[in-house]
């Protein structure tokens, strides 16, 4: 497989910041290299393509499933991955992401940077010669919405058609998935309450990708507009990291929208609930609902093992 994609697709050497950098059929291509990728893995087969190459893991912000899914990833593909926090960095001191990207490009293979600004993930890229990763910026967060359509697509089997509803804040994950769902020619409609919506310039960029597949973007203050019939559930957390002090005003704001057994009675019968992890329960979804029998969520987050293996070893 992974050679007949490299006829069809050049991805060597690209970086991987955005989901609307990439065409819808190379998205839907690496969904399908992570799901033959996955296979390969469970049935014991060694698969080396990164074989003496190290990928540098830049962390600015927490994380339990990036990291351990980014160093597991490059270990089973046969690489090294080095872990490097800011406060071990001399980032964290000041010096500028141009010279540390610069440096970086001369030992490592590859970066993955998780950040705020999402202008520092698009300054490392500029300035290294090597494919970079967005692994999280206060924008997006494209290899989380990766493993989320894998996820979708090994249990409903297409994703062309499907509708996702994402009830909650218009953050980074809001973004992605509404990428995601252009490019797939999905319907994806997002419930936030008014001054919580995703960035114009986002839903405006994903209605033009999905006014040529078929797709259909819709932005509501209605939660039960947005769930109506949706075959996937999706909610994360009402206060994103780097904004723990809106927390109470936050909880405020977000009351209404709080996916529970209520709410998802307006969804498909066998919908998906899917989040991205970690979650507040009794916030922004209720035990009963990230607990019961329609949760993916912990498949949802081996995805990302996969889904990350598909794109390190394509541009890697
Ligand atoms: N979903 C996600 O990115 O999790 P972590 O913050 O634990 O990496
Ligand atoms: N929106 C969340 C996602 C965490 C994976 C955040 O940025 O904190």
């Amino acid at each position: 497989m992974a050679q007949s994609l490299e006829q069809k697709f050049v991805f060597t050497g690209r970086d991987f910041l955005d989901l609307d950098d990439y065409t819808s059929e190379e998205l839907r291509y690496l969904l399908d290299l992570a799901i033959d990728l996955k296979k390969k893995q469970k049935a014991g087969e060694v698969y080396h393509p990164l074989k003496g190459k190290t990928l540098g893991m830049i962390f600015e912000k927490s994380s339990t499933r990036t990291r351990v899914s980014f160093e597991v990833g490059m270990y089973q593909l046969g690489g090294h991955a080095l872990f490097l926090s800011r406060n071990d960095l001399q980032i964290g001191r000041g010096e500028p992401i141009s010279d540390t990207a610069q440096v970086l490009a001369r030992y490592l293979d590859g970066i993955m940077i998780r950040t705020f600004a999402h202008t520092t993930l698009t300054d490392l890229a500029k300035y290294a010669n090597i494919p970079v990763i967005n692994a999280l910026t206060d924008w997006s967060h494209p290899c989380q919405a990766m493993a989320d359509y894998q996820t979708v697509l090994e249990e409903k089997g297409r994703l062309e058609g499907l509708k996702i509803a994402f009830v909650g804040d218009g953050n980074n994950m809001a973004h992605s998935l509404m990428m995601g769902a252009a490019k797939f020619g999905m319907t994806c409609a997002i419930a936030s309450p008014e001054g919580y919506w995703p960035a114009d310039e986002m839903t405006k960029k994903s209605q033009e990708v999905a006014s040529q597949t078929g797709g259909h973007i819709l932005v509501t203050a209605d939660p039960k507009e947005a769930i109506a019939d949706a075959d996937i559930v999706y909610t994360d957390v009402w206060a994103s990291m780097g904004m723990e002090e809106e927390q109470k005003i936050r909880e405020k704001a977000f009351a209404a929208y709080q996916v529970n057994e209520e709410l998802v009675r307006y969804a498909k019968p066998d919908y998906m609930f899917l989040h991205c992890l970690p979650a507040h329960r009794g916030e922004e979804v209720s035990a009963g609902v990230i607990d019961g029998r329609n949760s993916r969520i912990f498949d949802e987050a081996e995805n990302r093992l996969h889904a990350q293996k598909a794109i390190m070893a394509a541009i890697m």
